[in-house]
């Protein structure tokens, strides 16, 4: 039986790449250059499923002109911002994505960010590093307190509920915005809120984990940020697009925001250089889930996706 072709659009990990290929046929993009619309096209005619990440763009214009040979689309990502299901769904195409076994290693990032952010760490490290520590004083140095602060989490999917664990940890006192509640065996005493209006007045941490859709996109906007306490602290590893940038310095200019963490941007890769100037933002390139465990998990995800399509079974995590 000949096997199914496998376009595997960017380097994956080792042990992801020796299960593929024990599996399929692969073409593999060693470079590891993103691909552009020709590329994906072109490809498109000669591979039975993909595995893409986010950084492969399939807009409903591309997705109506890939070739009838492509059946499958496994994500090697939670996120589907980047691919227009309900023009996949009209070409036939089946779409997966990668979802819990990368909450963890995300958690873990934002966990970092709102430390990294309350406790000044890009200002203190650049001191440290540049040689520029030359003073001790009771008044050096000040941060913003975690332990016990209250944190409003936007999105209490699986993300969520894991920073939501972390901060607990930190006996902080959970508050989250989310279309329904969660049972109690999963809000783990987090208190629910119907609205983002009703969140953002008390949350002296805020943290996104919400997906990009049409209706969230632009969601922080500058009344948003207003609405929060003054001092508050922003941090966001779900998706740029939440977020109005220029409205998230104003809040910083402003003091509204004492500091925010920041591992996602409207610009990817990239970010915005106008936020290099601010100490109190502390920005990581989009690593939520790079984790060498989670990277293998992701992959593997994927690759089980595949193995159900191609064995005639539904995907455990068909989009
Ligand atoms: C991934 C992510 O690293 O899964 C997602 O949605 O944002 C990231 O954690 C990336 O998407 C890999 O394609």
């Amino acid at each position: 039986m000949t096997r199914p072709v496998i376009w595997i659009a960017r380097r994956l990990s080792d042990a992801t790449l020796v299960r593929a290929e024990r599996d399929y046929d692969i073409i593999v993009n060693h470079d590891d250059i993103p691909y552009d619309r020709a590329d994906i096209i072109a490809m498109s005619a000669k591979v039975d499923g993909m595995i893409a990440c986010h950084s492969e763009h399939f807009t409903a214009d591309i997705v109506a002109t890939l070739d009838s040979r492509l059946k499958i689309v496994a994500n090697y990502s939670v996120g589907t911002d980047h691919c227009d299901l309900a023009a996949f769904a009209a070409r036939g195409i089946v779409v997966t994505n990668t979802p819990d076994v990368l909450s963890d290693a995300t958690a873990e990032i934002s966990l970092l960010l709102m430390l990294g952010a309350a406790r000044r760490a890009v200002e203190g490290d650049r001191m440290v590093r540049d040689g520029d520590w030359d003073f001790w004083s009771p008044s050096f140095m000040v941060g913003k307190q975690v332990t016990g602060a209250r944190l409003g989490i936007v999105g209490m999917g699986r993300v969520g509920q894991a920073m939501a664990r972390n901060a607990r940890g930190l006996e902080m006192d959970v508050h989250y915005y989310n279309r329904n509640p969660l049972p109690d065996d999963l809000a783990q005493g987090a208190t629910y809120h119907d609205s983002l209006e009703s969140l953002l007045p008390l949350s002296d941490f805020l943290s996104l984990h919400c997906p990009a859709t049409p209706q969230t996109r632009g969601m922080m906007t500058a009344e948003k940020f207003a609405m929060l306490p003054d001092g508050a602290v922003f941090v966001n590893v779900a998706r740029g697009a939440l977020v109005d940038e220029t409205a998230l310095m104003a809040a910083l200019d402003t003091g509204k925001l004492a500091a925010a963490g920041l591992d996602c941007f409207v610009t990817e890769p990239g970010g915005n250089p106008a936020l290099s100037k601010y100490d109190n933002v502390f920005m990581l390139p989009h690593i939520g889930s790079s984790t060498g465990a989670t990277r293998d998990a992701m992959g593997f995800r994927a690759l089980d996706n595949l193995d159900a399509f191609f064995a005639g079974n539904r995907p455990r995590d068909l989009l």
